[in-house]
């Protein structure tokens, strides 16, 4: 039998072996003949001489092999009370249709198309449609607001937008068409035209001329067929939070993508082809794109699109409704999305309804996940509980458990151990490694493997000042930790000012930038507070221009609706107060960190170089106000 340690081992003594090993189990249109380039170190390409389309792999070829009839797509949603089943022979023809139309309206290889749509399948499909025709498709999340979907476009340029009309969340329709409309007239890259996918809950008005409707658009057009692309062509651009307000365009490129995430179907999530698969996520998000989209479909899985939330929608159990009745195998999720529903549930009186002998695994990731949490899954579900660690720059799985190969033993608190491909490393501020328990910044020696990000779109110097420059020869991660005798690693924090609000990875810089352009706000910071649901919410401080003296509540209520209205409702930021002053380091740097500690009810060390201590005692009775520390 394998050995996780003989995999990762064998990985390690020849990684190009290994990587043209594994690259076997996708269709080429012409092999690679060497799998890493590392010709413009440090900067590396895999696969990089072949010629492949990853719609192909997704799709066309389960129908060659004769798996038409399997279902490539489970679409389940319990907030509009539909269901709809695809199959690989249905999606195939529904996709090289919408290709044909993009086609038809100019749409060719490296092309960017923007993708505005809630968790429905036509989300894939749109994905997909680029994927065809080597498009390269940037998704934004339906939670963000105009501007932050005007950012994107003037970033990427599209050529085309691809939007429904609207999402749905519980209570409320989200009409998208002020939103798309106000980011259009908001940027100043103009995309040629849209094709709106219209849901019966909101029909969205065309805008002659720019729109039109997306089976209008499919009408008389011949369908497309894959185009090659190389395979360092860029499959997608996801954008994601940095430390300044800009999102930093994530690049993945095609060949590397299809290869490492059809590999960890098998050796990660325990999958065969044709089992179901589930990651209770959002196309907007990385784990979206390659859990609901790209992994189960490349490998032969059906995938589930859940349009819901775990509570509410109708209730504490809807996940468990999901697995029994959709015989699901692995299932995928946030660890917040399980603390939703043990607060709502705590005794699992919903889970004894259903019979969930179909799932093997629940694999956590996208957060910490707390043991508290972990251990309540573990009790409820009775199958092992993985947790596994990754980020939008990666793809897939950094550290994990290789539960595929060898299921490992869980030790609560930490994601396992690397998967092959990421030597990972505990670094000191220098730059050198830490004894085994240490803490450090968590550091991967390049290259990185395939999948993960060659590059940030048109922002080369950026992609090498935020991960290839404080460590050389390393990749920076952001996030710190450690690693136990035994291998295991602990993910502790980050080292910027990234923060984590219910999975969803929000930068306390650009909200910063948005509250400081509010009319009455000199000067202010953001901070991550820990809370119980979603693990981290923003709390703002505000500093008033000299002179103002308007009621502070108002400018609180107004900061907190600019935070809507220029970053979507999806920062929840809801916590804001105003003080006098910032705790600063002599040099002027303010102290985040610190403010952290004391909202959290921690013990920290005074810095030494702290200009005013006395702010810290204004900064603990304004955080007093909203309750925090929180008992
Ligand atoms: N479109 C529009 N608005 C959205 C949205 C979307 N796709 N997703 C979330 N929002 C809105 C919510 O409606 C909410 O608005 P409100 O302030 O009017 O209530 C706001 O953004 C904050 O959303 P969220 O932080 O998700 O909180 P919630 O209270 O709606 O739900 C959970 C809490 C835990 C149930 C929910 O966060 C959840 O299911 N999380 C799973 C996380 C996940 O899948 N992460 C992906 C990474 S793996
Ligand atoms: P994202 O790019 O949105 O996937 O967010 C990536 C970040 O989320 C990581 O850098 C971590 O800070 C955090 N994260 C993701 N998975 C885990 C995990 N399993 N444990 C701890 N933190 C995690």
């Amino acid at each position: 039998m394998m050995s996780y340690s003989k995999v990762y081992e064998g990985w390690k003594a020849d990684p190009e072996a290994f990587w043209m090993e594994t690259a076997e189990a996708i269709d080429w249109v012409e092999k690679p003949s060497r799998a890493l380039n590392d010709d413009n170190a440090p900067l590396y390409e895999w696969f990089t001489d072949a010629k492949v389309n990853g719609c192909y792999n997704a799709v066309d070829r389960h129908v060659e092999a004769g798996n038409g009839d399997r279902l490539a797509i489970i679409y389940d949603s319990p907030i509009t009370g539909t269901q709809e089943k695809i199959t690989f022979a249905d999606l195939q023809t529904r996709v090289a249709s919408l290709a044909g139309a993009l086609a038809a309206k100019g749409i060719e290889k490296g092309d960017r198309v923007i993708i505005y749509m809630p968790m429905v399948p036509q989300a894939l499909e749109a994905m997909l449609a680029c994927a065809r025709l080597g498009a390269v498709h940037s998704v934004v999340f339906g939670g963000f607001a105009a501007h932050e979907l005007a950012v994107r476009i003037d970033d990427c340029k599209p050529k085309a937008i691809i939007a429904a009309s609207c999402g749905i969340e519980p209570g409320r329709v989200v009409d998208y068409k002020p939103l798309y409309d106000g980011a259009i007239e908001q940027s100043k890259h103009k995309p040629e035209f849209c094709i709106i996918f219209q849901r019966e809950e909101a029909v969205a008005e065309l805008v002659e001329g720019r729109d039109v409707e997306w089976y209008a658009a499919q009408d008389g057009v011949a369908p497309a067929d894959c185009v090659p692309v190389e395979g360092n062509h860029p499959a997608y651009v996801l954008y994601t939070s940095g430390t300044t307000g800009a999102p930093k365009g994530v690049v993945r490129p095609t060949a590397g993508h299809l290869v490492a995430l059809n590999w960890t179907m098998k050796n990660i999530y325990n999958v065969d082809p044709g089992d179901v698969f589930w990651a209770a996520s959002d196309v907007g998000w990385v784990v979206g794109h390659s859990y609901i989209c790209y992994g189960p479909l490349i490998h032969g899985n059906t995938t589930v699109v859940f349009e819901g939330k775990p509570i509410g929608t109708p209730d504490a159990g809807t996940f468990w409704r999901l697995i029994s009745e959709h015989n699901v195998r692995s299932f995928f999720t946030a660890p917040t999305a399980f603390r939703a529903i043990k607060r709502e549930d705590p005794k699992g009186e919903f889970r004894k309804k259903y019979d969930l002998s179909c799932l093997r695994a629940l694999y956590l990731a996208g957060e910490r996940a707390d043991p508290d949490t972990i251990v309540w899954a573990q009790d409820l579900l009775g199958v092992p509980v993985y947790d596994h660690w990754w980020q939008t720059e990666t793809g897939w799985t950094i550290a994990g458990n290789p539960a595929g190969i060898e299921a490992l033993p869980v030790k609560i608190g930490s994601p396992t151990v690397a998967m092959p491909g990421y030597d990972v490393q505990i670094l000191d501020e220098g730059g050198n490694p830490v004894a085994v328990g240490e803490l450090g910044a968590i550091a991967i020696k390049l290259p990185l493997p395939p999948a993960t990000l060659p590059n940030l779109w048109n922002a080369e110097e950026r992609f090498k000042k935020s991960y290839l420059s404080t460590f050389p020869g390393y990749y920076e991660t952001g996030d710190a930790g450690m690693i136990d005798e035994d291998g295991y690693l602990y993910i502790m924090a980050r080292t910027d000012d990234v923060i984590n609000v219910a999975g969803h990875r929000l930068s306390t810089g650009a909200m910063e930038e948005v509250l400081a352009s509010h009319p009455d706000v000199a000067e202010c910071a953001v901070i991550g507070v820990a809370d119980d649901l979603k693990g981290q919410l923003p709390l703002g401080f505000l500093c008033l221009t000299k002179g103002v003296n308007r009621p502070h509540a108002d400018i609180v209520k107004e900061c907190v609706a600019l935070m809507r209205d220029q970053i979507g409702p999806v920062a929840a930021f809801k916590l804001a107060v105003v003080v006098d002053r910032l705790p600063k380091t002599r040099s002027g740097k303010i102290l985040r960190a610190i403010m952290v500690k004391i909202a959290d009810g921690q013990d920290f060390k005074m810095p030494a170089t702290i200009d005013d201590p006395a702010i810290l005692d204004e900064i603990r009775e304004a955080l007093a106000t909203l309750g925090y520390p929180a008992s």
